[in-house]
């Protein structure tokens, strides 16, 4: 049977679905086991979480992998998201991070467990539960799985809670749809014909219905607007000063902007981090009114167009599994998961 070590791998679980002639009938699934407890089991599957009644559970067992990532390309990746969204309050416990941003954003105001805490695990949890006290906010763990299952495990022990998976993807770049960035056009502030490259945020494209957005031009800017910190608030609650730290304090860093008649309908962000390899991306937002026209995709291929020619050689972005939209559109794309993570809260 399955035990808390089995959590962040990949399952395959036998369950009895119902009777027939007096024969049970049986079902199987397969995905990475993202909580276990006395009842009950949550798979993450292709098709979503399955939760799974243990009693319904004939018999359940590790598979391997399909694409195990190393563990050092998880550090790896996770040191990159790290300074992509730097938390302004930091602090270390041997090599795992604490960091705090005025509570903006679970990744800001979380511990990373990776590395030695040098010290035994629920020592290192301890001290982790005093930092977040002393910073007057709740304890708060990230763990990428399975490199931090065992962290999880005493979590779980703990009684701390689970908030949905958290994907980790990743692709190469350029982006299938990308053309390769062409010599010299990414210096300057103007933008090409097709919007997409370096502009101020006040030369805004062509105005425009909001339902015709083919000729929807992308700024990269700098810095961001007062109206794009307004769209990440409203995603984000609310925007105290630690978020503007975390969404400006990258040396390699686009706001992307795309008007239409004077409106800002999307807006993106993209950071290049990890030693120049990774170009990250977040806050990819389109206002409710212009989905589904593209826009996204524009914003993305804008930023994974400036990434590359900044020097990196992949992207990653950070996406709830439970988001449908995003995830069927980082597929589209090529996206393809890297890892996952879990965070962990705890109960008081
Ligand atoms: C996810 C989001 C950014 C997509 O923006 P968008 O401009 O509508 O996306 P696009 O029009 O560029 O979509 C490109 C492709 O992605 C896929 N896609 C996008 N939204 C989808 C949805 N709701 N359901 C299924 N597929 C979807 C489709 O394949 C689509 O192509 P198609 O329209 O030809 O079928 C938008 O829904 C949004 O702002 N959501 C709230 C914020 C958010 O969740 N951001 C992501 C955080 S990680």
């Amino acid at each position: 049977m399955l035990r808390q070590q089995d959590v962040g791998h990949r399952i395959v679980v036998r369950r009895i679905v119902g009777v027939r002639e007096g024969r049970p009938l049986f079902s199987d699934a397969l995905g990475e086991l993202v909580e276990l407890s006395e009842t009950h089991l949550t798979l993450a599957t292709a098709k979503g979480n399955l939760r799974v009644p243990v009693a319904q559970v004939h018999r359940a067992k590790r598979v391997p992998p399909t694409r195990r990532p190393t563990a050092a390309s998880v550090v790896a990746l996770e040191r990159a998201a790290d300074e992509a969204w730097p938390a302004p309050t930091r602090s270390r416990l041997g090599e795992w991070l604490l960091r705090s941003a005025e509570g903006w954003t679970g990744r800001a105001n979380s511990a990373l467990p990776i590395g030695d805490p040098d010290r035994p695990l629920p020592a290192a949890v301890d001290a982790v539960e005093r930092w977040y006290a002393e910073q007057g906010q709740p304890a708060i763990i990230n763990t990428p799985l399975p490199l931090a299952a065992p962290v999880g495990a005493e979590l779980d022990a703990r009684g701390w809670t689970t908030r949905p998976p958290t994907l980790v993807q990743t692709a190469p770049l350029p982006l299938p749809s990308v053309a390769a960035p062409e010599k010299g056009d990414t210096s300057g502030a103007a933008a090409t014909p097709d919007g997409r490259l370096d502009a101020t945020p006040a030369d805004h494209g062509p105005a425009g219905d909001v339902h015709r957005l083919g000729d929807a031009v992308v700024e990269l800017a700098t810095a961001p607007t007062e109206e794009w910190l307004a769209i990440a608030a409203g995603r984000k609650g609310g925007l105290p000063d630690a978020a503007r730290h975390v969404l400006t304090a990258v040396d390699q860093v686009r706001f992307a902007h795309v008007y239409a008649d004077d409106t800002l309908v999307a807006i993106g962000r993209g950071t290049v981090t990890g030693q120049g390899r990774w170009l990250g991306l977040s806050l990819i937002e389109v206002l409710p009114a212009a989905r589904r026209q593209g826009l996204a995709r524009r914003v993305i291929d804008a930023l994974a167009e400036w990434g590359a020619s900044a020097g990196a050689t992949h992207v990653f972005l950070q996406v709830e599994q439970r988001n449908t939209a995003a995830v069927a559109l980082y597929r589209r794309l090529g996206f393809t998961t890297h890892h996952t993570y879990l965070t962990r809260v705890a109960p008081y």
